[in-house]
């Protein structure tokens, strides 16, 4: 007979994302509804380690949904990837009484960057596991969206915005990096939404004349005199390469904007809030079912789970009809 899930731990790890809040609060409420309790483990893996907790009650997690960054902070673990690392783990959710965990975090959170790392190891380990995908990149592959990635294209929006007032008023050139890991859908998603020139992402190999220099000579032609290229920061050489090829080509008074954690902050939108908030819930439901080794994903309108391994093999590659129309709008053939 499957053994009732009596005490639930939620961590977040990587690089936080505007939500994750919001799918602490979901785990949490959700649990206590269910009759199963609930710690917060601080500082992600490091905290799973070291034995950093705190108890989450109904009231720990009250007006958390609009607050960005994670209550339970968040880290980059070097010593998890050690099996003594994963042992210590193990042991403080022995202690702790842990029947199973929810990890929130990006791809190397559920165990993309190291063998047997994340999640799975500790499922390797006898603990239920399921994860949350919370990354502003939308780089996990099972998932069409992850929690974090409105708000930051939003973010980023903002602060273009503000940044095409000034180029215009100097009649300028701005490149501006966007944040991503090594994907481009966040500056694909930015660029589209900006109305930018041209977009240049790390999936596709650019050839200067063809997707940066004769897009912005044909605004110019078309009378425009200042112009907002997207670059994602896996791009080769970044922003600043990208301004250099600019200036050197087409003599603009060009100026690089990286606009970095920014993009991390904030209060989440509602499609953040919501989603987290149903992940969250999807998330505790499993484990109450008696499943483990599940990553929450969304999928169209669903929400649906995948064992985490298949989950991690599976490829996500640029939403290609998005490219299309960029290509379209920039005058790209
Ligand atoms: O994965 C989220 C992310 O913000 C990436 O877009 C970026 O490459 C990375 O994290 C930055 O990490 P850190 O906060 O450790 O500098």
């Amino acid at each position: 007979m499957e053994k009732a899930v009596r005490r639930i731990g939620v961590f977040t790890s990587g690089g936080d994302a505007p939500g994750m809040n919001a799918a602490i609060r979901a785990v949490v409420r959700t649990s206590l509804h269910m009759g199963i309790e609930c710690v917060g483990i601080r500082r992600g893996y490091h905290g799973l380690i070291n034995g950093d907790f705190t108890k989450l009650t109904f009231e720990s997690v009250s007006d958390l949904s609009r607050r960005g960054g994670t209550m339970l902070y968040s880290a980059r673990s070097e010593e998890f990837k050690t099996p003594a690392g994963q042992e210590r783990a193990v042991a403080t959710c022995k202690m702790l009484g842990l029947d199973a965990l929810v990890g929130i975090g990006g791809g190397g959170s559920l165990s993309g960057f190291f063998p047997q790392g994340g999640l799975l190891c500790l499922a390797k380990r006898g603990l239920s596991v399921v994860g949350i995908p919370g990354t502003i990149d939308n780089d996990i592959a099972c998932s069409s969206y992850t929690i974090g990635y409105d708000t930051a294209c939003n973010t980023a929006l903002e602060s273009i915005d503000k940044l095409r007032d000034t180029m215009q008023s100097h009649e300028r050139c701005s490149v501006v990096e966007v944040m991503g890991h090594r994907a481009g859908h966040l500056a694909l998603t930015v660029g589209v939404a900006c109305g930018a020139p041209a977009v240049i992402v790390p999936e596709h190999p650019v050839d200067y004349e063809a997707d940066l220099l004769e897009p912005i000579r044909r605004a110019r032609l078309a009378g425009r005199t200042h112009f907002m290229i997207i670059v994602a920061e896996g791009v080769e050489g970044g922003a600043y390469s990208i301004g250099k090829v600019i200036e050197e080509a087409t003599a603009l008074d060009t100026r690089v904007t990286v606009l970095g954690h920014i993009q991390r902050g904030g209060s989440p939108s509602s499609r953040d809030r919501i989603t987290a908030t149903y992940m969250g819930y999807e998330a505790v439901r499993l484990l109450a079912e008696g499943k483990t080794c599940r990553v929450v994903a969304l999928q169209g309108e669903n929400y649906v789970d995948y064992d985490i391994t298949e989950a991690l093999q599976m490829t996500k590659s640029l939403d290609q009809h998005t490219y299309e129309v960029m290509r379209a709008l920039t005058g790209v053939h």
